[in-house]
């Protein structure tokens, strides 16, 4: 039917959602004589291992087989790249919770209950915890710094008329999917193997599976119906969930599974990076920057994982929406004996963006101005102006000219139709009438880059088959955490071909159908997958076409409304598939695209490693005690800009979704670690993510209307990240009723606790109260 993209047809599992009835992988029906696994964990944050002492886990009930280092065959390492991430501790253990030894038993319940009989005795040394221990011991990835420079970033720092320095220390971020970790192996009778994984990755798993059983690629397939959440925590976490019970199942030569229950999930797994963020800026009265030193420090934890790219993302994202005439970025990538930090929304760019939203807020402090009006000051010129025209003016820090600039407007419609300035004048008359309870308001733009900028991921594959009764099977190499992808690619299948949405079967991602896939990230499944899916269904339209206007003789072949027009008749899909197929006309095609125009050199830290970007900004209005730091969010706005949206009612829930996300990373979830580097926030009781009481009573989310310019599916933009940014708004909200306390910046850090916002509220007290 012409017009199925561009609609809001719910999410294709929506009633299996909700109802329950939608399967993960720990629902699969388990095969008889299916084993489970768990793994027994590192007490040590550094050292060298002395002793593991299994006797009561080979004794415990249930217990089938228990696995150190040394017994494991080949290679068993789960890292996405770096090769430094050994399946078991082999001698060494470099954090809290790193897998020792790995249970094979006859329960889950029995696995786990061994698991913690062992004993692992480590001679213990000094952990690297912290930004500070690591950069005091020089613990670090790829040697020194990175550094990107565009102008001279020092010379007009001395030159600026004012100038201002600070530091934001900025936490990280459990990704806290509601469906946690894990991996079911079957093993095959030809010595293959098929994996189930919640994996955002299934071609990583495939390739590490098939390295540790020293199998080709060809004898391992992984399937993947859908994520409960995956956020980029499934991106390389899965790997090693995955090669355990593929190990245990070759050992064993029975299927094995494995789930991590919260605790283990959140003891073993990476997390989003912690940053600090230290800033120096030159600008004039107006507030006007004129050049930016920035220094990034990333907790990176015990191994690589997909530390580099994450950091360069942060250094990407440190002008967000605004020019820098002249800007340095120094990027530390430290090593510590915490869990291996990874891939989480936004991937470094949400980091790096607050660096700079907290500096413009510090900036608009220092001259007195609002907050908004030294942004927009600032924000990069529209594209197609004679400024962004003039590409001097509006080249990013890594030189790549923005030319699809629409934040200025976006901005201005969305102050206006949020009220921002009345409301401005408004909370501050409400704050000189109360004493504790504080308002605070604040706008805060977003520019995400979209791509993955290791160009070579840019690519998807599809694999589309017609059935000789019309209904169509559609298989692409996405995956489906919940964000939508595959109604939404579905969707562009069903407009391909002129019919109903629910003539296409969306099927789970298999690497066996579509193989060499990049992972489920970056934002780019539906640009990627999108594409992919409509070069393949075109190849077999186009092939109908032919067919039937030899057949009919006629001279136009027309797929719309549900039937096919073949001249001026009209055939029903079925009937036409049907004649094609008694023709021996191939109803069954394979597609690809590659994002075109990327180049990036990352050593320079020049090029274009965007396609293109999408835009958005918030309002977040906030109350604060001052007393008690107890705080709601009153009222959000947002404007967003998708490009032409795919699917309209998708979108704004990736939108709704993300800024919670965000906002919740920036409050209420804190992550703590005792002085031994043990993670004492491991459960819902003591990590708080935002829940449904905590959402704003007023939230409006609009789209703004912006066709992308780049030549995208349908001209759509991605979605799944950059709305996650909008939550810096309430994070600078909360800043801003702290103002409201006394005259010095707050300079908050992140999270934004209760605790944190009453500590500076006292602070700031005190420094009025000083004569
Ligand atoms: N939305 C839901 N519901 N669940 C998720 O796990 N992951 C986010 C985002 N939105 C996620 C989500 C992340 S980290 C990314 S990169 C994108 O979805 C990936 O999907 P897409 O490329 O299809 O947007
Ligand atoms: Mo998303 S962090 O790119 O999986």
């Amino acid at each position: 039917m012409s017009g199925v993209v561009h609609k809001s047809l719910p999410h294709d599992s929506a009633p299996l959602h909700v109802t329950g009835r939608a399967q993960y992988v720990d629902d699969i029906p388990a095969p008889a004589g299916t084993l489970h696994l768990a793994f027994g964990l590192s007490p040590a944050a550094r050292g060298t291992i002395l002793k593991t002492d299994l006797a009561r886990v080979h004794a415990a009930p249930g217990v089938v087989a228990v696995l150190t280092a040394g017994d494991l065959p080949g290679d068993c390492d789960v890292s996405p790249a770096a090769h430094d991430e050994p399946l078991l501790a082999d001698g060494r253990v470099h954090y809290i919770g790193q897998p020792v030894f790995l249970v094979i038993a006859e329960s889950h319940l029995a696995a786990r209950r061994a698991a913690r009989l062992g004993r692992v005795e480590v001679a213990g040394e000094r952990p690297i915890l912290t930004i500070d221990d690591a950069l005091a011991a020089d613990s670090r990835f790829e040697g020194g710094p990175v550094i990107w420079e565009r102008g001279d970033a020092g010379a007009a720092l001395l030159q600026a008329p004012r100038r201002l320095q600070g530091t934001i220390e900025i936490g990280g971020q459990e990704h806290f999917y509601l469906e946690g970790q894990a991996a079911l192996a079957m093993p095959l009778d030809d010595g293959g193997m098929l994996v189930h994984a919640s994996t955002q990755h299934p071609s990583e798993i495939q390739h590490k599976v098939a390295h540790a059983l020293d199998l080709p690629m060809a004898m391992v397939r992984c399937e993947v119906r859908r994520m409960g959440g995956g956020f980029g925590g499934k991106e390389s976490q899965g790997n090693a969930l995955a090669v355990a019970c593929a190990v245990a199942a070759r050992l064993t030569g029975r299927p094995c599974r494995m789930r991590y229950d919260r605790d283990d999930d959140m003891t073993i797994t990476g997390k989003r990076h912690d940053f600090r963020i230290v800033y120096d800026a030159g600008f004039d009265e107006e507030g006007r920057i004129l050049a930016v030193d920035f220094v990034q420090y990333a907790r990176c934890g015990w191994s690589q994982d997909l530390s580099l790219p994450v950091a360069d993302r942060a250094m990407l994202h440190a002008d967000n929406a605004y020019y820098l005439p002249a800007v340095r970025i120094e990027s530390h990538r430290l090593r510590t004996n915490t869990q291996s930090a990874t891939a989480f929304r936004g991937f470094g760019g949400p980091q790096g963006i607050l660096g700079i939203e907290r500096m413009m807020d510090h900036v608009a402090h220092e001259l007195g101005l609002d907050p908004l009006l030294v942004r927009e000051r600032n924000l990069y010129a529209s594209g197609g102006s004679t400024a962004a025209r003039s590409k001097q003016t509006q080249l990013t820090p890594y030189y790549q000219p923005v030319e699809d600039s629409v934040i200025r407007e976006l901005v201005a419609e969305l102050a206006e139709r949020a009220g921002y300035r009345a409301r401005r004048a408004a909370v501050d008359a409400w704050n000189a009438r109360h004493a504790v309870l504080k308002r605070g308001i604040a706008l805060t733009p977003v520019k995400f880059g979209i791509s993955f900028t290791l160009t070579h991921l840019n690519q998807a594959g599809a694999l589309v088959h017609v059935y000789q009764d019309g209904s169509i099977r559609l298989n692409h190499g996405g995956t489906e955490m919940g964000q939508g992808l595959f109604r939404k690619v579905a969707q562009v299948a069903a407009e391909r071909f002129g019919v109903r949405a629910d003539r296409v079967r969306i099927t789970a991602t298999d690497t066996g159908k579509v193989p060499n896939t990049s992972a489920t990230a970056a934002s780019s499944g539906s640009d990627l997958n999108g594409m992919a899916v409509r070069a393949a269904c075109d190849k077999i339209r186009a092939r109908m076409e032919d067919f039937l206007k030899g057949y009919h003789q006629a001279g136009t072949v027309e797929f719309r409304d549900d039937v096919v027009h073949v001249g001026g008749a009209v055939l029903p899909f079925a009937e036409a598939a049907r004649l094609c197929h008694e023709n021996r006309v191939s109803l069954s095609a394979t597609g690809f695209y590659k994002t075109p125009e990327i180049s990036w050199d990352r050593a320079r830290g020049r090029g274009r490693p965007f396609y293109y970007f999408a835009y958005g900004a918030a309002v977040s209005e906030v109350v604060l005690d001052t007393l008690t730091g107890e705080n709601r969010i009153l009222r959000v706005d947002i404007l967003h800009d998708v490009g032409k949206s795919l699917n309209p009612a998708l979108d704004i829930g990736q939108i709704e979704g993300g800024f919670v996300q965000g906002a919740g990373w920036l409050t209420t979830e804190e992550l703590v670690w005792d002085e031994n580097g043990r993670l004492m926030t491991h459960a819902p009781s003591t990590y708080k993510i935002p829940a449904c009481g905590d959402r704003p009573d007023l939230f409006d989310v609009a789209l703004f209307d912006n066709a992308n310019r780049a030549e995208t599916i349908y001209r759509s933009k991605a979605v799944g990240e950059p709305p996650l940014m909008l939550g810096i708004s309430v994070f600078l909200a909360l800043s801003d009723a702290l103002r409201a306390c006394g005259k010095a910046y707050p300079a908050l850090d992140a999270p934004a606790t209760p605790e944190r916002l009453m500590q500076a509220a006292a602070r700031l007290r005190e420094v009025i109260d000083e004569p």
